[in-house]
Parts: structure tokens; sequence; C-alpha cells
């Protein structure tokens, strides 16, 4: 297929761009009010200029690292995303979580995915598997999602406190997006226009969240979701709840500060997972590669730091690690393999990212993923 043959992550897009009706490709590629934090969570990376240690024994490049407490072969995983079957209405979640299982790396499911978690994990037997929360305003449905997701064999858990209201994503209004996608006269154009795309959503079951029982959000835009069932009331305290409840591997994503990083520990995070949400949810907030030396000096090194948002490089994730990341969570990257061609197209998007990475470390004469730091990062003046 075309994805199988991408060069890069950007061709991935144009891909995307090509397959998706408008509404749903804006719904990936989109951000917050006027994006920019998504487009400077990109541009950003590039500040960061690199130097090199010439003459080192390159013959050996080690990319490993830690997790969620288990040992990976990449520096970076599947970040969670809200209903993969948007973006291939056939396979959706299961396709990228066979994408993982094939390159051995993390998986991350969302709350609000658009397949089963006990399928999910079929499809991805062993490698380590996430679950996302967020906070519904019936605890009662948490606690059964967390259930759900121990029997289904997840071992991590992460609490997402970056989105209690939803960003003011202005493209999915514009378009009058809704999952799943219902035809109106903004829309219809949009989605003849993708006939191929329109034949897989009809003839497959509807698009939504899949893994509460009895719980209709048919119709609804996503902020509205986000917004009507999403508990306001949420504190340090209910974090705390959950990771007792949960009692493995769990990581708070969305911390901005290091006050918050502390006290996300303080209350039973073993790792920070620092991230603007891919600029989805407050706009101009800072970019995540700024802020990540404070938070990895804030809390003890046995806690992990995940970073995320605009990694279309393998260069940025390497960035990431090298300012204090222990591993680097990819989102867009691998949506637009997954629009772009499937299974097969986000095999390409994670082998591209890993190639990157190998490349890169062979390039700064670092061979060991671990000993890269700051010494070779200069900052754009
Ligand atoms: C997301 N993200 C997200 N995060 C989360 O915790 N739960 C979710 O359901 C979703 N849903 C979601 C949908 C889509 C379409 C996108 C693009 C992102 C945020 C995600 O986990 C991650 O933080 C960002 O995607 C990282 O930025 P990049 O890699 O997309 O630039």
């Amino acid at each position: 297929s075309k994805a199988s043959r991408a060069i890069n992550i950007d061709d991935l897009r144009t891909l995307a761009k090509a397959r998706l009706p408008r509404m749903v490709f804006d719904y990936i590629d989109g951000g917050a009010e006027d994006e920019i934090t998504l487009r400077r969570s990109v541009d950003r990376y590039a500040d960061y200029e690199l130097q090199w240690n010439s003459l080192v024994d390159i013959s050996k490049i080690d990319t490993t690292t830690t997790v969620f407490g288990q040992p990976s072969p990449l520096p970076f995983f599947i970040a969670p995303t809200a209903a993969s079957r948007l973006f291939h209405p056939k396979e959706g979640e299961l396709a990228v979580a066979r994408a993982a299982q094939k390159a051995g790396i993390a998986y991350s499911a969302s709350t609000l995915a658009s397949q089963k978690l006990a399928d999910i994990s079929a499809a991805a037997p062993d490698v380590p598997k996430i679950i996302q929360i967020y906070v519904w305003k019936d605890r009662g449905i948490v606690k059964e999602l967390l259930d759900r997701a121990k029997e289904a064999g997840f071992t991590g858990c992460v609490l997402t406190v970056d989105t209690i209201v939803a960003g003011a994503r202005e493209r999915d209004p514009r378009n009058r997006f809704t999952v799943p996608p219902r035809l109106n006269r903004k829309t219809v154009s949009q989605a003849l226009a993708r006939p191929g795309y329109l034949m897989d959503m009809f003839t497959s079951p509807k698009i939504g969240p899949v893994n509460f029982e009895g719980l209709d959000t048919g119709g609804r835009g996503v902020m509205n979701v986000i917004n009507e069932l999403f508990d306001r009331t949420m504190t340090w305290k209910d974090a705390e709840w959950m990771a007792n409840e949960w009692g493995g591997p769990f990581a708070i994503k969305g911390v901005a500060t290091a006050e918050d990083a502390v006290r996300a520990v303080d209350h039973g995070a073993s790792a920070v997972w620092v991230s603007n949400h891919g600029g989805r949810q407050i706009d101009t907030s800072v970019p995540v590669i700024d802020l990540l030396p404070e938070m990895r000096a804030a809390v003890s090194p046995k806690i992990e730091i995940i970073a995320d948002g605009g990694v279309r490089r393998g260069s940025h994730v390497l960035k990431l690690i090298a300012r204090g990341a222990t591993s680097v969570a990819i989102g867009r990257a691998y949506l637009y393999g997954l629009a772009a061609g499937g299974e097969a197209g986000v095999n390409r998007a994670i082998r591209i990212l890993k190639d990157d990475v190998e490349r890169g470390l062979g390039l700064l004469g670092v061979p060991r993923l671990a000993d890269l730091d700051e010494t070779l990062l200069r900052l754009r003046s």
C-alpha cells in the first residue's frame, strides 16, 4: 500500500487527509483555539540544536528504556486516543494494538476506546497495556472500567487530568462533527467526497465508546460528552483513590508544573506524564520539551517521566529523552498511519520513528539511549 512506502510521518498525514472526510481529519489534526500550542509543540523541537560526539564506536545501538515499570525495546509507545474506529471504521484500536504487539511497544487504550478492552488485549497479548481514565461523575463506571481492564490483562493505568473540561477545538463545531459522524448539510458533501471511508463506515458497527454498558454517547460532540459526563469536582484525593484502587503502575497525565509533579507522586503516582494533550486543551500552554528539566528535578529518579506532544520525528523523541523524559508517547504520528493504511500504516509510522531513533543515536555518537543528556543540546538564541 501507499502507506507502507511513506518516507516520513508527514507523508502519512497527507495520505490520511486524502482518505478521511474533512471533519474526521480535522478531529485528529486540529487543536484548541488558535492552535498556537499545536504548532509550537512541533516547531519547538527545532529550537533545540544538536552537537555530536565524534569517533565513538556505534556498532551496537541500545534504544531500550522503561515504560510503566516494564522494559521497552524502543523509547516511544502508543498514547491513548479516543475512538480509533473513526479513523479506520473496520478495525480501529485493534489495528493499532497489533502494530504495537509487532514492535513490542506498550499500548494505551483511551477511556473512550471504540473496541472492547478484551479484544484489544487479544490483539496485543505480549506487550504492556495501559488503561487511560477520564473520571465520570458516576464513580461506579470508573471502578467497573478498572476492573475490566485488570481482567483483560492491562498492567498500567493513567489518569488524564488536563481534560476535566473540554478545550475549544474550533474545527469540530465548525464542521458540525459528532461521534459517530452524522450526515447533515455540512458533513454530507465532505463524506461523499470520500466514498471509500463512507462505505467502510456504513458496513461497520456504529462508531463510539464501547466500554460502558448502557451508556449512550451517540450523536453528541466529543466536547459535549466531556462537559456533560466528566466530573468537575475531581481533586487530588480522587486521584489517590484511583491509584489505590488500581494498585499497580500508575501515571498522572497532563501535569504542567513541578509542584503538581510532586503532588502526583505524593498521591501515589509511579509516573508523571508531562503533556498538553497535543495542543487540544488550553492554547498557548508551554511546549513539553521546555518543562522537562524542572519536572525531572522535582521528583525522585525512580519516578518515570513520560512526555508527549508534537512528536513527528525520531529526533523529537531523542530531544525529549535528553531533556529528562524516561519515555515518549506518540499520538497523531500513529493516527495518521492508521487513517492512511490501517495496521500497515501504523506499522509504517512505528518503523519510521524506530529507524530515526536508531540512526539519530548513531549520528549523535551516543550508542546508548540511557546516556543521552542535555550536553549535546543548545537552545538556539
Ligand atoms: C488525544 N489525546 C487523548 N488523551 C487522553 O488521555 N485520552 C483520550 O481519549 C485522548 N484522545 C485523543 C484523541 C486524538 C484524536 C488526539 C490527537 C489526541 C491526547 C494524546 O494522548 C496525546 O497526549 C497527544 O496526542 C500527544 O500529541 P501528538 O503526539 O498527537 O502531537
